[in-house]
């Protein structure tokens, strides 16, 4: 994250590190060097002398330890998948160099930079506008004439859960907007950070490289040659909140949700939860868009949900 010379927030990179750049900068000499002098002077726990490779198995005891640790400090990764914990618990502990889960569970609790890192890591933000192109140019033939034509005159509302820092929101809004004005976009997220910058609409040029200059002319300001913001007849129809997807109540009468690139790290409980509370957001013959790597696992346990096309993930609430 940095600021325009007005001096508001701007989304820059597709993953996000954000933060005092006094901050930022120690953390990317951290990310850039293997051994910083920190790291060697590290007055708390010095890494093995002679590091031994990294056990496979994970020593699950202590991982549950570090889960709980991070939990009680605000990173909230229970519901997380296992091996996706594990595999960026275990980058962090080969980086150190050290030889066990316990020596660098030992370190987390005493190193607030390293805590900073790891939660860092175990953050999920990446995202960009028209991600996964062929998918989104399916939605806008296939599905949004679909939902417009049953709404007739009835505003049309759809949701972007997990909508990071929005750029899935307003891409969703780019394409609606050539074809009503009727519509409402809300998209929602756990971390206020990218919700901030989700309302600024200010993003790098790096989030709108797979779209077509003809695309980003019609759709953005240009306000530097490295940043855009988005057309505010765009952005005027998309709001932002706050909405833990496994905590809190659900909006209504949704004609279509996108939940992309948010499940995968979720495990099956939790996966199946969040599902069954879309069916019951959505309307009868609305649509639930997943990401590409995601799908129900067991559509014969949800009756009212149909598979409207497979390759791209879309569902459909059946319409009684
Ligand atoms: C990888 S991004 C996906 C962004 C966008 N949907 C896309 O596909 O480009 C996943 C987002 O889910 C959010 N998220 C993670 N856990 C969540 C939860 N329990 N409730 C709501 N959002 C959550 C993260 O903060 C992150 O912004």
């Amino acid at each position: 994250m940095s600021r325009d010379r007005s001096n508001k927030r701007v989304a820059r990179g597709s993953t996000l590190y954000s933060g005092k750049a006094s901050e930022l900068k120690k953390r990317r000499l951290e990310r850039l060097t293997s051994k910083t002098e920190r790291e060697k002077n590290n007055k708390y726990i010095k890494p093995a002398t002679n590091p031994i490779i990294l056990k496979k198995i994970p020593d699950e005891q202590t991982i549950d330890v570090i889960v709980n640790f991070l939990s009680k400090n605000g990173i909230q990764i229970k519901d997380y998948k296992r091996n996706y914990i594990i595999r960026r618990l275990r980058a962090r502990v080969t980086r150190k160099s050290f030889s066990t889960y316990r020596e660098y569970y030992n370190l987390l609790t005493k190193d607030k930079d390293e805590l900073e890192i790891l939660k860092k890591s175990l953050s999920i933000n990446v995202t960009r506008f028209f991600r996964n192109k062929d998918t989104f140019a399916f939605v806008r033939k296939e599905v949004l004439p679909k939902v417009v034509e049953k709404a007739k005159n009835n505003k049309i509302h759809i949701w972007s859960a997990g909508s990071a820092v929005g750029a899935e929101a307003y891409s969703i809004s780019m394409m609606m907007s050539d074809l009503t004005q009727n519509y409402t976009i809300q998209g929602s997220d756990i971390k206020d950070e990218l919700l901030e910058l989700a309302r600024g609409a200010l993003y790098d040029t790096g989030y709108i490289a797979e779209m077509t200059n003809a695309e980003k002319n019609k759709y953005f300001d240009s306000l530097d040659s490295k940043t855009v913001k988005v057309k505010p007849s765009i952005k005027n129809k998309v709001s932002f909140n706050k909405l833990d997807l496994l905590k809190d109540k659900y909006p209504k009468n949704m004609d279509i949700i996108f939940c992309r690139n948010v499940l995968i790290y979720f495990e099956r409980s939790s996966q199946k939860k969040i599902i069954d509370g879309f069916v019951n957001s959505l309307k009868p013959g609305g649509f639930l868009v997943l990401g590409r790597t995601e799908s129900i696992f067991s559509i014969k346990t949800l009756p009212s949900l149909t598979s409207f096309d497979g390759r791209h993930r879309v569902y459909r609430k059946k319409d009684f």
